[in-house]
Protein backbone atom coordinates (compact mmCIF):
# COMPACT_ATOMS: atom_id res chain seq x y z
CA UNK A 1 0.00 0.00 0.00
CA UNK A 2 1.01 3.51 -0.96
CA UNK A 3 -0.35 6.53 0.78
CA UNK A 4 -1.21 10.12 -0.65
CA UNK A 5 -1.75 12.69 1.06
CA UNK A 6 -3.96 16.01 -0.37
CA UNK A 7 -2.39 19.26 0.28
CA UNK A 8 -3.26 21.92 -2.34
CA UNK A 9 -6.85 23.23 -2.55
CA UNK A 10 -7.88 27.01 -2.24
CA UNK A 11 -8.15 27.65 1.48
CA UNK A 12 -10.62 30.40 1.04
CA UNK A 13 -12.50 28.96 4.47
CA UNK A 14 -9.42 30.19 6.41
CA UNK A 15 -8.88 33.69 4.34
CA UNK A 16 -7.31 35.77 4.72
CA UNK A 17 -4.33 33.63 6.75
CA UNK A 18 -4.30 31.92 3.75
CA UNK A 19 -4.39 34.26 0.40
CA UNK A 20 -0.41 34.22 1.11
CA UNK A 21 0.31 31.05 1.98
CA UNK A 22 -0.90 27.35 1.58
CA UNK A 23 -2.82 26.18 4.48
CA UNK A 24 -0.45 22.93 5.31
CA UNK A 25 2.40 24.79 6.44
CA UNK A 26 0.58 26.58 8.93
CA UNK A 27 1.34 25.62 12.69
CA UNK A 28 -0.73 23.55 14.64
CA UNK A 29 0.23 24.32 17.96
CA UNK A 30 3.84 23.48 17.13
CA UNK A 31 4.15 21.95 14.37
CA UNK A 32 3.08 22.36 10.76
CA UNK A 33 -0.62 20.94 9.54
CA UNK A 34 1.10 18.54 7.19
CA UNK A 35 2.77 16.72 9.84
CA UNK A 36 -0.18 15.17 11.33
CA UNK A 37 -1.57 13.11 8.20
CA UNK A 38 2.08 12.67 7.24
CA UNK A 39 2.71 11.30 10.88
CA UNK A 40 -0.06 8.84 10.55
CA UNK A 41 0.73 7.28 7.17
CA UNK A 42 4.28 6.87 9.17
CA UNK A 43 2.75 5.29 11.65
CA UNK A 44 0.97 2.57 9.52
CA UNK A 45 4.38 1.89 8.15
CA UNK A 46 4.08 3.13 4.84
CA UNK A 47 7.35 4.78 3.94
CA UNK A 48 6.35 5.87 -0.03
CA UNK A 49 4.28 9.03 -0.13
CA UNK A 50 2.38 11.35 -2.46
CA UNK A 51 1.97 14.63 -2.24
CA UNK A 52 -0.53 16.62 -4.51
CA UNK A 53 0.25 20.29 -4.22
CA UNK A 54 -0.62 23.67 -5.52
CA UNK A 55 1.06 25.25 -8.99
CA UNK A 56 4.11 27.27 -6.83
CA UNK A 57 4.23 24.85 -3.40
CA UNK A 58 6.13 22.31 -4.38
CA UNK A 59 9.72 24.04 -3.73
CA UNK A 60 8.38 25.05 -0.06
CA UNK A 61 6.81 21.09 0.22
CA UNK A 62 10.66 20.47 -0.38
CA UNK A 63 11.93 23.10 1.98
CA UNK A 64 10.22 21.17 4.62
CA UNK A 65 10.31 17.77 3.59
CA UNK A 66 12.60 17.12 1.02
CA UNK A 67 12.44 13.52 -0.75
CA UNK A 68 12.09 12.46 2.52
CA UNK A 69 15.39 10.59 2.84
CA UNK A 70 16.02 12.17 5.80
CA UNK A 71 13.06 10.39 7.63
CA UNK A 72 14.17 7.04 5.78
CA UNK A 73 11.29 7.68 3.45
CA UNK A 74 10.79 8.21 -0.23
CA UNK A 75 8.52 11.49 -0.86
CA UNK A 76 7.22 12.78 -4.53
CA UNK A 77 4.87 15.74 -5.03
CA UNK A 78 2.92 16.52 -8.22
CA UNK A 79 1.34 19.64 -8.96
CA UNK A 80 -2.72 19.46 -9.12
CA UNK A 81 -3.10 22.70 -11.76
CA UNK A 82 -6.23 24.23 -9.65
CA UNK A 83 -8.40 22.42 -7.15
CA UNK A 84 -10.80 20.41 -8.89
CA UNK A 85 -11.61 18.49 -5.97
CA UNK A 86 -10.61 15.93 -3.73
CA UNK A 87 -11.18 12.86 -6.49
CA UNK A 88 -8.48 14.00 -8.94
CA UNK A 89 -5.45 13.42 -6.93
CA UNK A 90 -7.02 9.52 -7.25
CA UNK A 91 -6.24 10.18 -11.27
CA UNK A 92 -3.24 12.34 -10.27
CA UNK A 93 -1.54 9.57 -8.23
CA UNK A 94 -1.97 7.09 -11.39
CA UNK A 95 1.75 6.40 -11.82
CA UNK A 96 2.65 6.90 -8.38
CA UNK A 97 0.16 4.01 -7.40
CA UNK A 98 1.31 2.25 -10.07
CA UNK A 99 -0.99 -1.37 -8.77
CA UNK A 100 -0.37 -0.98 -5.36
CA UNK A 101 -3.54 -0.01 -2.88
CA UNK A 102 -3.84 3.74 -1.23
CA UNK A 103 -4.33 4.82 1.72
CA UNK A 104 -5.64 8.58 0.50
CA UNK A 105 -5.24 11.80 3.47
CA UNK A 106 -6.44 14.97 3.58
CA UNK A 107 -3.50 17.13 4.22
CA UNK A 108 -6.23 19.40 7.11
CA UNK A 109 -7.21 16.88 9.08
CA UNK A 110 -6.06 16.03 12.31
CA UNK A 111 -6.72 12.60 14.25
CA UNK A 112 -5.91 11.73 17.75
CA UNK A 113 -7.25 8.91 19.26
CA UNK A 114 -5.83 5.12 21.80
CA UNK A 115 -6.08 2.89 19.38
CA UNK A 116 -6.72 5.48 15.63
CA UNK A 117 -3.08 3.30 14.31
CA UNK A 118 -4.72 -0.12 15.30
CA UNK A 119 -7.97 0.86 13.29
CA UNK A 120 -5.99 1.81 10.53
CA UNK A 121 -4.06 -0.87 10.38
CA UNK A 122 -7.09 -3.45 10.09
CA UNK A 123 -8.66 -0.73 7.67
CA UNK A 124 -5.27 -1.82 5.50
CA UNK A 125 -5.55 -5.34 5.95
CA UNK A 126 -8.99 -5.68 5.05
CA UNK A 127 -8.09 -3.85 1.76
CA UNK A 128 -4.78 -5.55 1.26
CA UNK A 129 -7.05 -8.85 1.51
CA UNK A 130 -10.58 -8.09 0.02
CA UNK A 131 -9.79 -5.27 -1.87
CA UNK A 132 -13.09 -2.44 -2.00
CA UNK A 133 -12.95 0.84 0.01
CA UNK A 134 -12.84 1.28 3.94
CA UNK A 135 -14.02 4.85 5.53
CA UNK A 136 -14.73 5.90 8.90
CA UNK A 137 -17.85 7.73 9.76
CA UNK A 138 -17.79 10.61 13.06
CA UNK A 139 -20.29 12.10 14.80
CA UNK A 140 -20.78 15.56 14.03
CA UNK A 141 -22.28 18.78 15.30
CA UNK A 142 -22.53 20.47 11.70
CA UNK A 143 -23.43 17.66 9.33
CA UNK A 144 -23.87 20.24 6.75
CA UNK A 145 -20.00 20.93 6.25
CA UNK A 146 -19.39 17.15 5.53
CA UNK A 147 -19.84 14.14 3.44
CA UNK A 148 -22.70 12.68 5.22
CA UNK A 149 -23.21 9.07 5.92
CA UNK A 150 -26.35 7.31 6.44
CA UNK A 151 -26.87 4.00 8.24
CA UNK A 152 -29.99 1.54 9.04
CA UNK A 153 -29.55 -0.15 12.45
CA UNK A 154 -27.83 -3.02 11.48
CA UNK A 155 -24.89 -0.85 10.75
CA UNK A 156 -25.47 -1.08 6.49
CA UNK A 157 -24.46 1.82 4.40
CA UNK A 158 -27.65 3.46 3.46
CA UNK A 159 -26.81 6.59 1.53
CA UNK A 160 -23.85 9.25 1.70
CA UNK A 161 -24.88 12.63 0.57
CA UNK A 162 -21.98 15.59 0.06
CA UNK A 163 -22.94 18.99 2.17
CA UNK A 164 -26.54 17.63 2.54
CA UNK A 165 -28.65 20.67 2.77
CA UNK A 166 -31.17 18.54 4.70
CA UNK A 167 -28.91 15.95 6.10
CA UNK A 168 -29.97 12.20 7.10
CA UNK A 169 -27.33 12.00 9.89
CA UNK A 170 -24.77 13.57 11.67
CA UNK A 171 -21.76 11.03 10.84
CA UNK A 172 -19.14 12.96 8.50
CA UNK A 173 -17.14 10.65 6.49
CA UNK A 174 -13.65 12.12 7.99
CA UNK A 175 -10.48 13.01 5.62
CA UNK A 176 -8.98 8.89 5.59
CA UNK A 177 -9.64 6.56 2.76
CA UNK A 178 -8.72 3.21 1.90
CA UNK A 179 -9.11 2.00 -1.21
CA UNK A 180 -8.11 -1.15 -3.68
CA UNK A 181 -6.68 -0.19 -7.18
CA UNK A 182 -9.86 0.30 -8.96
CA UNK A 183 -9.97 3.47 -7.16
CA UNK A 184 -7.80 5.41 -10.10
CA UNK A 185 -10.67 4.11 -13.05
CA UNK A 186 -13.32 4.70 -10.41
CA UNK A 187 -11.81 8.09 -9.93
CA UNK A 188 -11.69 8.97 -13.55
CA UNK A 189 -15.31 8.36 -14.13
CA UNK A 190 -16.22 11.07 -11.53
CA UNK A 191 -18.13 13.51 -13.49
CA UNK A 192 -18.30 17.23 -11.54
CA UNK A 193 -20.68 17.65 -8.97
CA UNK A 194 -22.86 20.70 -8.50
CA UNK A 195 -20.56 23.29 -7.26
CA UNK A 196 -18.28 21.89 -10.18
CA UNK A 197 -15.77 19.53 -8.14
CA UNK A 198 -14.80 16.00 -8.62
CA UNK A 199 -16.05 14.94 -5.12
CA UNK A 200 -14.58 12.19 -3.28
CA UNK A 201 -18.20 11.24 -2.51
CA UNK A 202 -18.68 10.14 -5.72
CA UNK A 203 -16.17 7.73 -5.59
CA UNK A 204 -17.44 6.45 -2.07
CA UNK A 205 -20.59 6.41 -3.80
CA UNK A 206 -19.42 4.24 -6.41
CA UNK A 207 -17.73 1.60 -4.05
CA UNK A 208 -21.41 1.39 -2.52
CA UNK A 209 -22.81 0.66 -5.42
CA UNK A 210 -20.55 -2.15 -6.13
CA UNK A 211 -21.09 -3.34 -2.42
CA UNK A 212 -17.84 -2.88 -1.32
CA UNK A 213 -17.77 -0.15 0.84
CA UNK A 214 -16.83 -0.45 4.13
CA UNK A 215 -17.53 2.22 6.87
CA UNK A 216 -16.34 1.98 10.62
CA UNK A 217 -18.00 4.38 13.01
CA UNK A 218 -14.83 6.54 15.26
CA UNK A 219 -16.40 6.37 18.67
CA UNK A 220 -16.05 7.89 21.89
CA UNK A 221 -12.70 8.32 22.40
CA UNK A 222 -11.20 9.48 19.35
CA UNK A 223 -10.85 13.04 18.06
CA UNK A 224 -11.18 14.27 14.37
CA UNK A 225 -10.52 18.05 13.13
CA UNK A 226 -10.88 19.55 9.74
CA UNK A 227 -8.83 22.17 10.39
CA UNK A 228 -10.33 24.26 7.32
CA UNK A 229 -11.75 26.49 9.31
CA UNK A 230 -10.23 29.14 11.91
CA UNK A 231 -12.13 27.79 14.91
CA UNK A 232 -11.42 24.06 13.79
CA UNK A 233 -8.16 25.27 13.31
CA UNK A 234 -7.70 26.79 16.70
CA UNK A 235 -9.35 24.29 18.40
CA UNK A 236 -7.26 21.41 16.91
CA UNK A 237 -3.89 23.81 18.30
CA UNK A 238 -5.20 23.84 21.41
CA UNK A 239 -5.98 20.09 21.70
CA UNK A 240 -2.53 19.19 20.60
CA UNK A 241 -1.05 21.70 23.69
CA UNK A 242 -2.89 19.88 26.35
CA UNK A 243 -2.55 16.63 25.24
CA UNK A 244 1.27 17.30 24.79
CA UNK A 245 1.49 18.95 27.94
CA UNK A 246 -0.64 16.76 29.74
CA UNK A 247 1.40 13.86 28.50
CA UNK A 248 4.35 14.48 27.91
CA UNK A 249 4.25 13.05 24.94
CA UNK A 250 3.86 14.58 20.91
CA UNK A 251 1.39 14.07 18.46
CA UNK A 252 2.59 14.06 14.73
CA UNK A 253 6.62 14.38 15.85
CA UNK A 254 7.36 12.69 12.39
CA UNK A 255 11.31 12.56 13.58
CA UNK A 256 10.23 10.69 16.28
CA UNK A 257 8.18 7.78 14.09
CA UNK A 258 10.59 7.80 11.88
CA UNK A 259 13.62 6.99 14.58
CA UNK A 260 10.82 4.70 16.46
CA UNK A 261 9.97 2.99 13.20
CA UNK A 262 13.90 2.37 12.70
CA UNK A 263 14.15 3.96 9.34
CA UNK A 264 16.75 6.56 10.89
CA UNK A 265 19.23 5.75 13.21
CA UNK A 266 20.30 7.69 16.67
CA UNK A 267 23.04 9.63 14.59
CA UNK A 268 20.37 10.95 12.31
CA UNK A 269 18.26 12.06 15.07
CA UNK A 270 20.31 14.24 16.53
CA UNK A 271 21.57 15.48 13.47
CA UNK A 272 17.83 16.57 12.60
CA UNK A 273 17.42 17.44 16.57
CA UNK A 274 20.57 19.79 16.58
CA UNK A 275 18.70 22.01 13.71
CA UNK A 276 15.89 22.40 16.24
CA UNK A 277 17.83 22.81 19.16
CA UNK A 278 16.26 26.38 20.50
CA UNK A 279 12.68 24.86 20.45
CA UNK A 280 11.01 22.24 22.94
CA UNK A 281 10.36 20.29 19.71
CA UNK A 282 14.30 19.48 19.32
CA UNK A 283 15.14 19.22 23.35
CA UNK A 284 12.24 16.64 22.80
CA UNK A 285 14.10 15.00 20.15
CA UNK A 286 17.26 14.79 22.38
CA UNK A 287 15.48 13.40 24.97
CA UNK A 288 14.20 10.27 22.88
CA UNK A 289 15.07 6.70 24.28
P1 LIG B 1 -11.17 21.45 1.53
O1 LIG B 1 -10.87 21.95 2.89
O2 LIG B 1 -12.46 20.79 1.30
O3 LIG B 1 -11.00 22.60 0.45
P2 LIG B 1 -9.92 23.76 0.37
O4 LIG B 1 -8.62 23.36 0.99
O5 LIG B 1 -9.87 24.19 -1.04
O6 LIG B 1 -10.46 24.87 1.33
P3 LIG B 1 -11.73 25.86 1.24
O7 LIG B 1 -12.96 25.03 1.23
O8 LIG B 1 -11.57 26.63 2.51
O9 LIG B 1 -11.56 26.75 0.04
O10 LIG B 1 -10.00 20.43 1.13
C1 LIG B 1 -9.71 19.32 1.93
C2 LIG B 1 -8.23 18.99 1.76
O11 LIG B 1 -7.94 18.63 0.41
C3 LIG B 1 -7.30 20.12 2.07
O12 LIG B 1 -6.18 19.58 2.75
C4 LIG B 1 -6.90 20.69 0.73
C5 LIG B 1 -7.00 19.51 -0.19
N1 LIG B 1 -7.50 19.77 -1.55
C6 LIG B 1 -6.68 19.50 -2.63
O13 LIG B 1 -5.53 19.09 -2.47
N2 LIG B 1 -7.19 19.67 -3.89
C7 LIG B 1 -8.47 20.09 -4.12
O14 LIG B 1 -8.86 20.21 -5.29
C8 LIG B 1 -9.29 20.40 -2.99
C9 LIG B 1 -10.69 20.90 -3.18
C10 LIG B 1 -8.76 20.22 -1.74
Amino acid sequence: MKAIILAGGSGTRLYPVTQAINKHFLPIYNKPMIYYPLSLVMLLGLREVLFIVNPGDIDTFKRLLGDGSHLGMHIEYKVQESPNGLAEGLVLGEEFIGGDNVCYMLGDNVFFGHDLVKIMAQAKKEINKHGGAYVFGYYVKDPERFGIVEFNEKGDVLSLEEKPKEPKSNFAVVGMYFYDNKVIEIAKGVKPSDRGELEITSVNQEYLNRGELKVKLLGRGFAWFDAGTHDSFLEAGEFVSTIENKTGLMIGCVEEIAYKNGWIDREQLIELAKFLEKTEYGRYLLELE
